[in-house]
């Protein structure tokens, strides 16, 4: 394969020649030559030698295994592959065509490149983008987008979840796709509670975030009353406001629903909140615990109902935290209460993850 030789200070250069003009072989990487030269491989339509373009610079035809290549790293620099062996990212999340890929300080001056190979080696990413972890009570990715294909660096995208599509911003609000078994969950609760009271029910997700949860309960004929969805932070639920749209639009039954920017805590003191819900979601993992007796007033009363919550809590102290709920429930008046707390995944050497699930009737 005919490749042009530069000189690696040149590398960058030449290669966006080539990529701009289409005379890259894509999937193949660029290799050292003896001397120390970059060998660039050129496409078989790529202007030859002695083209004025090339400003001089050789070619040479060197022979490549293309199919050797199956993973974006095959793409950088053997050598310089070599050198950081250690430290190139080996996993990235996918986000719709968002992907989020966590790089090591030691090769991070080489984004660029490991982004190209990505965006070479993996079709269903547009865009490729950094993550430098979650920040603030938002719970917001702080990512950085390093390349996008066609100049596109918007981060908005649509995932499709348990068979329906959810718009997302991963750069805007907070969302993941580890909790969507949870979700299914919540409808075969949701169900079995509607079944109990014999009617449609009334759901609350105050921390919906952009509102993941709720297009499979919407999407359950006849078994939503009501859904009143929230969040605090307002470009989450500028998404949210649009995913339940779609999911109303779909839907072929009416319901009431609201959509509100504001802090849970503060949902009592609306009147149109307060003992009106059947099922309540609360995902806070951090502060579940600690919000949930500013949540007990939005209850219905005198009726079955339904909690399920997330938490994140002291893997010694599950016992304990079950029986706080539980005090705190009978302190609102709760009877009849059916309690679980229940490890769902591991979160730290010591912490866990818990589903709270409590059927209760408030009086
Ligand atoms: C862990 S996320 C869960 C989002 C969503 N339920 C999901 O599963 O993707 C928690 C959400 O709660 C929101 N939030 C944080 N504090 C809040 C508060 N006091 N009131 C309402 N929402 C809050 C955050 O903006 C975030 O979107």
């Amino acid at each position: 394969m005919r490749h042009l030789i530069v000189p690696s200070v040149d590398t960058q250069h030449w290669l966006e020649v080539l990529k701009t003009n289409n005379w890259l072989v894509s999937g193949l990487g660029v290799i050292t030559v003896e001397g120390g030269e970059k060998g660039l491989p050129l496409a078989e339509h790529a202007p030859q030698e002695d083209n004025l373009i090339w400003s001089g610079f050789a070619h040479q035809t060197i022979s490549r295994e293309v199919n050797k290549i199956k993973h974006w790293s095959d793409l950088l620099d053997r050598d310089l592959y070599q050198e950081f062996d250690q430290y190139w990212p080996r996993s990235y999340e996918m986000i719709g065509d968002v992907l989020i890929v966590r790089l090591e300080d030691e090769v991070k001056q080489y984004q660029n490149e490991i982004a190209r190979a990505m965006l070479d080696r993996i079709s269903s990413a547009r865009i490729i983008c950094a993550d430098n972890g979650v920040t603030g009570e938002f719970r917001v990715r702080d990512i950085s987008p390093i390349l996008a294909r066609d100049g596109n660096f918007s981060t908005l995208t649509t995932i499709r979840e348990n068979g329906h599509n959810i718009i997302i911003d991963p750069a805007k609000a907070y969302f993941s796709s580890r909790l969507s078994t949870e979700r299914e969950g919540n409808v075969i609760a949701a169900k079995e509670l509607a079944n109990l009271l014999n009617r449609p029910i009334t759901i609350s997700d105050p921390y919906a975030g952009v509102g993941p949860a709720l297009p499979s309960l919407i999407a359950a004929e006849g078994l939503v009353e009501a859904i009143f969805a929230g969040d605090l932070n307002p470009d989450a639920v500028k998404l949210l406001t649009d995913n339940i749209a779609s999911s109303i639009n779909k839907s072929n039954y009416a319901f009431d629903n609201q959509v509100m920017c504001m802090d849970a805590r503060e949902w009592r003191r609306d009147k149109k909140f307060t003992e009106s819900t059947d099922l309540l979601l609360v995902n806070l993992p951090h502060d579940t615990i600690e919000h949930l007796e500013d949540l007990f007033p939005l209850m219905r009363k005198e009726t079955k109902s339904l909690i399920r919550g997330w938490a994140i809590v002291e893997r010694q102290n599950l016992a304990r935290v079950r029986e706080s709920i539980e005090k705190q429930l009978i302190q609102h008046g709760a009877r009849a209460i059916s309690l679980t707390c229940k490890e769902i995944k591991g979160f730290s050497a010591s912490k866990i993850f818990i589903r709270i699930e409590s059927w209760q009737i408030f009086s």
